[in-house]
């Protein structure tokens, strides 16, 4: 029996669980609480890259970006600002804007034509102030919305692209990054809970065939109905704290921080292995 304890106003914290010793018996449990929740909160962790990387394994077959070829774990993906020197990197550091890229609310790889379900997240350093991570339900979006407006927005489907996300920053993504522009349907139907729900992110810049503008208007007011600030749940990190937020429903972006404080975080995606709408 898991100890979960319900968070406002949305997700949940698990307490009193050791994620090294996750057994068979306990991890249907965790599954079915990420499903129900939408995202886990689970303090005072002690996990290594390894048992990081064994702990999504768990959730299925992993998303591997390929950017540290030949680094022992490939899918582990370095969200942080230290440099080589373990000092912080530079404002003017490449990397520096993939965070600044994460402040935009999004669901994680929804521009690859099959997108990630689960994301786990660990803390290994955080900043005294700043650098939360904020999260809101696609589903609750969706219920926010009324019969005609749900009718309304079933047909439609978003181009998604990583380079806009970018590109509203100025800048262009590293050549590992650089994918065509795939859709997805706006409505669907998550395929483990069967709940209506929408899919969209900040990586989607149209609906396929409506004018550029239009489709944007229409972005903007979705993901603000998701994320009004009533919505939203905000999580403070400590150091080993371990999150894990569900992809088809979730929601999330990064908050800025005063960059000359180290923020080391640590990302495992597990694979989607097929389109949600189909
Ligand atoms: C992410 O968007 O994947 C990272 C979130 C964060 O750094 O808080």
């Amino acid at each position: 029996m898991l100890a979960i304890e319900p968070l406002t106003p949305i997700g949940a914290e698990i307490h009193e669980l050791d994620l090294r010793a996750l057994d068979d018996d306990t991890f249907p449990s965790l599954r079915a609480a990420l499903l129900e929740y939408g995202v886990i909160v689970v303090r005072r962790q002690a996990l290594d890259d390894a048992q990081h990387v064994a702990l999504a394994g768990r959730f299925g077959e992993l998303e591997s970006l390929g950017r540290d070829m030949g680094a022992e774990h490939p899918e582990l993906i370095p969200i942080s600002n230290r440099g080589a020197d373990g000092g912080v990197l530079p404002r003017s550091d490449p990397s520096m804007l993939s965070l600044a890229v994460n402040e935009q609310w999004h669901t994680d790889s929804s521009f690859r034509e099959v997108p990630s379900t689960i994301s786990v997240f660990r803390a290994e350093i955080v900043p005294a102030e700043g650098g939360d991570t904020w999260y809101a339900s696609l589903r609750e979006g969706w219920l926010a919305l009324s019969e005609r407006e749900q009718a309304e927005f079933e047909p439609l489907r978003l181009v998604h692209n990583y380079a806009r996300s970018w590109e509203r920053l100025g800048a262009r993504p590293p050549g590992s990054f650089t994918s065509p522009p795939v859709t997805h349907a706006l409505v669907r139907r998550h395929p483990e809970t069967g709940e209506r729900g929408l899919y969209l992110s900040d990586h989607a810049y149209a609906v396929e065939g409506w004018p550029a503008a239009e489709g944007r208007v229409l972005i903007e007011r979705l993901l603000a109905l998701c994320t009004r600030p009533d919505r939203v749940y905000r999580h403070r990190w400590r150091a080993g704290d371990v999150l894990l937020w569900d992809n088809r429903n979730m929601l999330h972006r990064a908050q800025g921080f005063d960059e000359t404080q180290l923020r080391v975080m640590f990302h495992v995606r597990v694979a989607g292995s097929a389109r949600t709408e189909d």
